[in-house]
């Protein structure tokens, strides 16, 4: 199978910030997408990192009385362990003031220097001091002169390099004409082709006020605007700006086949810099522009926005509390299935998190793979029973599919064929949880199932009538191995979000499509296509052993407080 490669990004986080449930939720998001396209068979690459110059962190730094690198430093390792925690199987963590990068962001801003893109310039508008950002006039009124913070817009005017955005005006409306994917989901789309309709103004791309920044080349005094600087990471990572540079700096030749990306999973705060300024810098370095830029909502926590003054940030400490009680699967399935991916925000909440827990994962695919797990090591001591279908009158159907009676039928291979092609199509649309809950619902087929057939009073009355027991057993043999392959199967399109305890169950069921079994992040035997085939090469075959384990997830009691960070 042919492996094209994916690229996928996560924002680059502000490094005087400490980590909390936004940043934890978007690299979260791009790190299921990353495994369910690595388990497609897609040559993946996932970005993270960190963004690490500006006046903010200058100022912190300052503050803190550390120098700005130190204060970088001490933060770009909070990251770093953060998105450990969580379990992100990025592939690289890139930093700002890594030479790589800033050497490479040197080399594109002379580039646009050289074709035009880039001039001096003088300019005077609304800023935002918070988002370091300056605001239209239309916007600036329709916010009532307020910034992002609350804080009251300043008027700011200053001689700069500007990017000439107007430029490209033309070009970029061209291209989302052409391109009505490329902001997702569809509403973010509208909203910045409405805006664009404004009119774009050029935008500074250089500072003077402070100089913790990347210097402007042959132009003292000037650093980088930290969102330009921000946004090339994406390039500078892969090698594409200066190919030159990048082998200097041990960035490898062949990552540049990763460009450009499929998809930039950002918050929808930032959408304007990925939409339309980072496009158009694109088109002005002859670069391919990525295929999706993906705008999620925000997190807001107990039906209250997170605020430093509320004191309800769902910080690491809490988000490290949840882990430590339910799983860090759990706590991906909950942030997965239940984030504001789409156009509205979601609410973090305690009673939420354990009704999603105890329906879906303790008495979803839990306590389903237990059952089966149980049945088989009972009726068939551990071991994978053959089927022979004789014990069904001629149904004309092979064992994958089950004939209940005359108005149910249970069809496993078409069951699973078509959670594959839906899981596939709901992943090339970022419809991350409706991908993932293809396994949910399999695994929801395999308990509708096992009440439609119970295999449990077979067994029984396989006890009663020794004169039917050859049937019977059959019979509950055929069901038993439906279940274990249904599992099997359904197991696969949880992993993106549950690898730890996927893995798990994959080493009881002694069955793991990983290279490593004891490694969730060492690939995968074969792409999902082919994994999840029921009945196929790699399903389950008789004699194979497989071990009861410990429950995957144990029940949750609403009554027990909410997890607290010191707890
Ligand atoms: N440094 C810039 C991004 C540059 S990318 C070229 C930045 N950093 S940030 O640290 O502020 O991170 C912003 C991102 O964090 C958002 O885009 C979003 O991904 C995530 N979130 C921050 N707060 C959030 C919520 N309350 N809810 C969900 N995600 C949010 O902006």
């Amino acid at each position: 199978m042919p492996s094209s490669p994916y690229y996928i990004t996560t924002p680059i986080y502000y490094v005087n910030d400490k980590p909390h449930i936004g940043h934890c939720y978007t690299t979260t998001v791009a790190d299921a997408a990353a495994r369910f396209a690595r388990l497609l068979g897609r040559d993946t690459f996932f970005l993270t990192g960190t963004d690490e110059h500006g006046q903010k962190v200058e100022k912190s730094a300052a503050a803190k009385g550390v120098t700005p690198q130190q204060l970088a430093d001490e933060n770009a390792v909070h990251f770093q362990a953060a998105m450990k925690l969580i379990g992100s199987s990025h592939n690289d963590f890139i930093r700002t003031t890594q030479a790589r990068h800033a050497k490479q962001v040197q080399a594109a801003i002379q580039k646009l220097i050289a074709s035009g893109d880039i001039y001096l310039g003088t300019f005077e508008g609304w800023y935002d001091e918070g988002q370091e950002e300056y605001v239209t006039e239309n916007a600036a009124r329709e916010k009532n002169y307020t910034a992002f913070n609350g804080k009251p817009l300043v008027k700011a005017k200053e001689q700069n390099y500007y990017f000439k955005l107007s430029k490209w005006q033309p070009a970029l409306e061209k291209f989302f004409d052409a391109n009505p994917e490329f902001v997702r989901p569809a509403a973010r789309f509208n909203e910045v082709r409405g805006r664009m309709k404004e009119g774009l103004q050029d935008v500074p791309v250089s500072r003077t006020n402070f100089s913790w920044g990347i210097p402007i080349p042959d132009a003292p005094g000037h650093v980088t605007y930290v969102w330009i600087d921000a946004l090339l990471n994406y390039a500078t990572a892969v090698g594409v700006i200066d190919p030159r540079i990048a082998r200097e700096r041990e960035i490898p030749a062949e990552r540049a086949k990763y460009w450009p990306a499929e998809v930039h999973a950002i918050g929808k705060e930032i959408l304007w810099f990925h939409a339309v300024i980072w496009p158009a810098l694109l088109m002005a370095l002859s670069l391919s522009t990525p295929r999706c830029v993906y705008a999620h909502s925000f997190w807001i926590s107990e039906g209250k926005k997170m605020s430093k003054t509320l004191g309800n940030f769902i910080d690491l400490p809490l988000i490290r509390a949840y882990i430590d009680r339910y799983g860090l699967d759990a706590l991906r399935w909950y942030l997965l299935t239940q984030g504001p991916l789409r156009e509205t925000d979601a609410d973090f909440s305690y009673a939420k998190f354990v009704e999603v827990y105890n329906a879906d994962l303790a008495n979803g695919i839990g306590n389903c793979a237990s059952r089966v797990g149980n049945m088989i090591e009972k009726y068939f001591g551990g071991r994978l029973p053959a089927v022979d279908t004789a014990h069904t009158s001629s149904t004309g159907t092979d064992w994958t599919t089950y004939i209940v009676d005359q108005t149910t039928t249970f069809d496993f291979r078409a069951l699973s064929g078509n959670a594959f092609q839906q899981a596939s199509k709901e992943h090339a649309a970022f419809r991350l949880d409706e991908a993932l809950m293809q396994g949910s619902a399999l695994a929801g087929q395999i308990d509708l199932f096992i009440n439609h057939t119970r295999p449990f009073s077979i067994a029984k009355e396989m006890e009663k009538t020794p004169e039917h027991a050859e049937r019977l057993r059959k019979q509950l043999a055929h069901i038993l191995m439906l279940c274990a392959e249904g599992v099997r199967v359904a197991s696969l399109f949880l992993f993106p979000a549950m690898p730890l305890k996927m893995a798990q169950l994959w080493r009881t069921w002694n069955c793991s499509p990983l290279i490593d079994p004891a490694n969730v992040d060492s690939g995968f035997r074969a792409p999902l296509s082919e994994l999840a085939m029921f009945g196929g090469p790699h399903g389950l075959k008789a004699g194979h052993a497989i071990a009861k384990g410990e429950p995957l997830f144990m029940r949750a009691k609403a009554e027990d407080p909410a997890p607290t960070a010191t707890a």
